[in-house]
């Protein structure tokens, strides 16, 4: 329900089911859609900044196509209700996926969802419950998957194109020191994030066993919201405003980022950033750099609370995908050969998929 409240020379204010919103003749000029000021097919704006700020004062009738509004000397735009709302929706209304659902290792032992590979690779129903799940857990399981990585990646691409990092697109990780990584070793590998030293993270990570003929080696995850949820003011402060950060030296290449470990867009935690093996050398001055400690330790301590791991013990055939930017990841030691391959998908492309899913 669309209903023309006033008009003015600043602009119109409208109630859009109940939503009373100004809008300016600037902001309206900017976003018309007429073929003139918007490319239908690309859905890309072709007005140019010059013509929208001298758009100057329009004038606007509500009729049964919408909201129009013209320009002396300029086009007709047609706002339809729904176009107009969702055009006008609050910032902090929009959201990709489903609310995430934070957990524990009690509440998410049972409830964690596993899809079959012919269903997810195979399936429309099969994906969209594996992104729901991945925006509610941040983690899913996958079985029979065919011990190839042919298979890892027809998982991945279902998708989003793999990313190609210094480790290559896909890799393989033995206990071979294969890269100058800790996950080439066979030691444990406490809960972190991948990509500290990258200004943009990778979204998604997903982890295939090919081979298990070894003791050891669980994969642990952490759900970085409930460590979130739990952490003192205090510290949540320092590390929702501080910049840490990582770096990676090693197979030719020397990257490094900064970033808060909590970051934030409004009152939304929209990515989590920890790797106290990757964390670069720096300084604050005390006592900043003092709470930065106890802050680090606290989140630390609180990653490595058994309450809070889900230990998964990957067997072949096996996959997990998980939410770089929310979820922790970790190894258990172990000692035999274990073969895992993986890889990465971008965050846009996993928001990409869950738009044209749902
Ligand atoms: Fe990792």
């Amino acid at each position: 329900m669309l209903t023309l409240v006033s008009t003015s020379e600043r602009g119109v204010i409208v109630d859009l089911d109940g939503r009373v919103v100004e809008l300016s003749w600037t902001w309206l000029r900017d976003h018309a859609t007429d073929a003139e000021s918007y490319l239908i097919s690309a859905q890309q704006r072709v007005v140019t900044p010059q013509t929208i700020a001298a758009a100057g004062v329009g004038d606007a009738v509500v009729s049964s196509a919408g909201l129009e509004v013209s320009w002396p000397g300029g086009p007709t735009t047609v706002f339809d209700v729904d176009a107009l709302s969702a055009l006008a929706a609050p910032a902090e209304s929009v959201r990709v996926g489903v609310e995430p659902e934070p957990w524990t290792r009690a509440t998410l032992t049972d409830r964690l969802q596993r899809i079959d590979f012919v269903e997810f690779v195979g399936g429309v129903d099969g994906l969209r419950t594996g992104v729901d799940h991945l925006w509610r857990d941040g983690l899913i399981a996958l079985t029979g998957v065919p011990l190839d990585t042919r298979s890892t990646r027809a998982v991945l691409e279902r998708i989003g194109y793999i990313r190609s990092t210094i480790f290559g697109d896909l890799w393989e990780f033995r206990s071979d020191g294969g890269f100058d990584d800790t996950a080439s070793t066979p030691l444990e590998i406490t809960p972190h994030t991948d990509g500290t030293y990258s200004h943009d993270a990778p979204g998604l990570l997903g982890l295939h066993c090919h081979l298990y003929e070894a003791t050891g080696g669980e994969n642990v995850f952490v759900d970085s919201t409930t460590i979130a949820n739990r952490l003192s003011s205090e510290s949540h402060r320092v590390l929702s405003t501080v910049d840490i950060p990582g770096r990676y030296i090693g197979d030719g290449a020397h990257l490094m980022a900064k970033r808060p470990v909590l970051r934030y867009e409004g009152n939304r935690l929209v990515q989590v950033s920890y790797n106290h093996h990757d964390r670069a050398p720096f300084v604050l001055p005390e006592p900043v750099m003092g709470e930065v400690y106890a802050a680090l330790f606290e989140f630390d301590a609180l990653a490595n609370n058994a309450d809070l791991q889900l230990e998964v013990e990957l067997r072949p055939g096996e996959m997990v995908i998980f939410d770089n930017w929310r979820v922790l990841h970790g190894r258990r030691a172990f000692s035999g050969e274990r073969l895992i391959a993986g890889g990465y998908v971008n965050r846009e492309d996993f928001e990409s998929t869950t738009r044209l899913i749902t």
